[in-house]
């Protein structure tokens, strides 16, 4: 009887771990994504011509592409799948498919840091990053 509860209770515990896990791994997601979010901004205006070009700045947010799109590979575990998230069922459902569009972003981020040297190459080089968000978060995630 005694083992029994030992047990049942080792259960308990065990399930509020992975709850609690999950809420904190879909937050570490989300913030990876804010900061893409953020890094997009200035780039943005600059390529519309609202902000001067600004190399370093662009520079910047493609490496924090790079290296947040390798980062959020990691970071879509099945126990992610519920909770405070817009990530669609089907994100994790097509997993292979998620990767190489992460792998993707990385790719290009890196080659557009290579590629870019002033702002007519910028202006060339950035859509085809950008174009890699749109194209996720129409197949992965809940629209607005
Ligand atoms: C391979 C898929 C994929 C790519 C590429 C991608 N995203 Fe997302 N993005 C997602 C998913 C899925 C979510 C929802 C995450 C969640 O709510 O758990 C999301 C959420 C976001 C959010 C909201 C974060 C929040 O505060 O909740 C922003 C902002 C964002 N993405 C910006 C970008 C930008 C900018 C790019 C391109 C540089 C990009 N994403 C590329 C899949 C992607």
């Amino acid at each position: 009887m005694l083992r029994i509860l030992a047990v049942a209770s080792l259960v308990a515990l065990g399930a509020t771990a992975v709850m609690a896990q999950n809420a904190a791994g879909i937050a570490a997601r989300k913030e990876v994504l804010k900061s893409f979010g953020g890094a997009a901004k200035e780039p943005g205006a600059m390529a519309k011509g609202d902000a001067p070009f600004d190399a370093a700045k662009v520079q910047a947010s493609l490496k924090t592409f790079e290296d947040g799109a390798i980062k959020l590979k990691g970071m879509f575990g099945d126990d992610t799948k519920t909770g405070d998230t817009n990530a669609l069922p089907a994100a994790f459902e097509n997993k292979a498919d998620l990767m190489a569009k992460f792998d993707k972003l990385a790719a290009d981020s890196k080659a557009a840091a290579a590629a870019i040297k002033d702002e007519a190459s910028f202006k060339s080089e950035w859509p085809k990053v950008v174009s890699n968000c749109g194209g996720c978060h129409k197949a992965y995630r809940k629209p607005n």
